[in-house]
């Protein structure tokens, strides 16, 4: 059955889950207090890059299923559900800031005369959905009659069309069997072809989300302090995680070792749950997950420490090439960006620094010139950084590209690059955890 949808929020998270909602056949209005970010999705662009996002905004605002506004009252008793996928960014003590959710839900809720399923897909810390439909209660002329799921998302920049439509799986957090039913009919599609469910109550929802997030995040911070152990001791790292990968138990993904996590999810959400734990007294968590920060934290301080010492402990007016600047590829996005920090550090030192990368553009800023070309980078550089590993950085061509750069050092931050193709072209490789003869 089509439905009446309403997704309030249209960053990354909201902008997707719009689209994919009225690509599973809903209509759709979506929300959000930016002007300027509404008139680009009403006319079918995307603000953001996403593989797959733009040709399915174009389809559905073209055939009118899917709309965008900053009026609230247009939505308000119009839709069947309303999705709450706002951001949820770390506040001054590490722990979530939950003020875009709050202004929603009170812009939302004295609008609400009728009984709705308000359902919430952020990442929130455990107990933020129950005060959330306490608050929406108060405010809302249909008091008791507004009910709050949580369905928390997993998808992955840079797979955000593709995690949306085929989900691995569907969490829903709900109080009642009227709000499973509902869920159930949101998501007809994927559930026709078995996507596995989990129902749950609202406080396992919200921490399902955040456990996922955190297990990801320690599985490389494992792998980073295994890379460590390589260095010390002389083995290597890649061939340790495919080994270690071929038990299913373990499983090879996020076992690549290098710069360690960023982005807009993992760094913040782990804080979140660090706090929220230590709130809740289970300290031991807390304590793993500062573990695992200072495992991350530290990849990045030795790479730019790698860097100078590379250059004789001196990078004062040296011109230093960083390829890539988005936090991972396939993604515009340099939130919390492993590259930008080993940059940032490394113009501190005194370095020039010229980033390209082949999505992301970066707000002018001291210290930095982000160039057009990778080309354009590489020339006259002391040193490579190779930072975040877009396909098209895997296939360059060192020949080409030694009669480019001062030097021919690069430091694979990475573990991507086919070292032995870069040394026969005469090019020092330098790999955290890789042994020199790979
Ligand atoms: C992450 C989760 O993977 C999603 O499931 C979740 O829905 C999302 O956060 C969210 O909470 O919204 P995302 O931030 O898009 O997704 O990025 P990931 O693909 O998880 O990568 C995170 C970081 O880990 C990147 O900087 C990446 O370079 C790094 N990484 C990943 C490694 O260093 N090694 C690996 O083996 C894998």
């Amino acid at each position: 059955m089509n439905l009446r949808v309403s997704v309030i929020g249209t960053n990354y998270l909201g902008a997707t889950h719009a689209a994919g909602m009225a690509e599973f056949g809903h209509r759709v209005i979506g929300v959000d207090i930016d002007h300027e970010r509404i008139a680009t999705l009403s006319s079918g662009r995307s603000h953001i890059y996403e593989v797959g996002l733009e040709p399915m905004l174009a389809l559905h605002t073209q055939s009118g299923r899917l709309r965008f506004t900053t009026d609230y009252r247009l939505i308000a008793d119009w839709a069947d559900v309303h999705f709450l996928a706002l951001g949820t960014p770390s506040g001054a003590s590490g722990a979530a800031d939950l003020s875009q959710l709050e202004a929603a839900v009170d812009a939302l809720g004295p609008l609400l005369t009728r009984p709705t399923l308000v359902v919430g897909k952020s990442t929130v810390p455990v107990g933020t959905a129950v005060r959330l439909q306490d608050r929406l209660r108060a405010l809302a002329p249909a008091g008791d009659g507004i009910e709050v799921a949580w369905n928390p998302e997993f998808l992955r920049e840079g797979f955000a069309v593709e995690d949306t439509l085929r989900p691995d799986r569907l969490v829903f957090g709900v109080q009642s069997e009227d709000a499973l039913e509902l869920l159930e009919q949101v998501y007809a599609i994927p559930l026709t072809e078995s996507t596995p469910v989990v129902h749950c109550d609202l406080a396992t929802a919200e921490l399902i989300k955040t456990a996922a997030n955190a297990f990801l995040a320690t599985k490389i911070s494992f792998i980073n302090s295994m890379a460590q152990m390589c260095q010390a001791a002389g083995g290597d790292v890649v061939l340790l995680a495919d080994a270690i990968g071929y038990d299913q138990r373990i499983g090879r993904e996020f076992l690549n070792a290098g710069l360690g996590f960023g982005g807009g999810c993992l760094p913040k959400d782990i804080r979140a749950l660090a706090v929220r734990a230590e709130g809740l007294g289970v300290g031991v968590l807390a304590q793993l997950i500062e573990a695992v920060e200072a495992i991350n934290a530290g990849q990045r301080v030795e790479l730019a420490e790698l860097a100078v010492a590379q250059l004789g402990g001196d990078v004062r007016g040296a011109r230093i090439a960083v390829l890539g600047a988005a936090f991972k590829p396939g993604t515009d996005d340099t939130r919390n960006s492993p590259a930008l920090t080993v940059a940032e550090h490394l113009y501190a030192a005194g370095a020039e620094v010229a980033i390209y990368d082949p999505q992301a553009r970066l707000p002018p800023r001291p210290g930095f010139t982000q160039v057009a070309t990778l080309d354009e980078a590489v020339t006259g550089a002391e040193i490579v950084l190779h930072l975040t590993e877009w396909p098209e950085f895997r296939y360059l061509d060192p020949e080409r590209l030694g009669a480019l750069a001062k030097n021919k050092i690069i430091i694979d931050g990475r573990l991507k690059l086919h070292a032995p193709t870069w040394r026969d072209a005469g090019w020092k490789v330098v790999q955290i955890g890789r042994a020199a003869t790979l």
